[in-house]
């Protein structure tokens, strides 16, 4: 259901692949939601957003460390998005520990914010990105 595009891809084979990685784990979030079988579905949506969030924080650190090299002069501009993200997950982290919601509304909502967020950074912000 989520996957690369190929409107995603902007070129730069680490950034390229790390993207596709986060994809997969939207799908994951996607079949989660859609998984009638699971009754209780804390502990997965648990080890997903732990997962989600390792690989992102090392994502982008990786991408700003590329963009560093290159001197990027909208480096601060990504900066910003990327901290934006960080605190969103950790947001869905914590809401999720307090255990109060729903648990598939919460897996929508994480699973909508994952896809418009990579979506719009992907063709919008990292598209910028000069190739070396
Ligand atoms: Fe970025």
């Amino acid at each position: 259901m989520f996957e690369m595009k190929p409107e995603y891809y902007i070129g730069i084979k680490m950034i390229d692949e790390q993207h596709k990685q986060l994809f997969k784990y939207a799908d994951e979030a996607y079949e989660l939601l859609n998984d009638e079988f699971t009754p209780d579905k804390y502990d997965r949506v648990d080890i997903l957003l732990e997962k989600l969030y390792d690989y992102t924080v090392k994502h982008l650190a990786d991408e700003e460390a590329y963009m560093e090299s290159i001197h990027y002069n909208k480096l601060f501009t990504q900066k910003v998005q990327h901290q934006a993200f960080i605190e969103k997950l950790d947001e869905f982290m914590e809401s999720h520990n307090k255990e109060e919601e729903n648990q598939d509304e919460q897996i929508m909502k994480i699973l909508t914010y994952l896809t418009e967020w990579l979506v719009n950074h992907i063709l919008y912000v990292d598209g910028q990105i000069p190739q070396e």
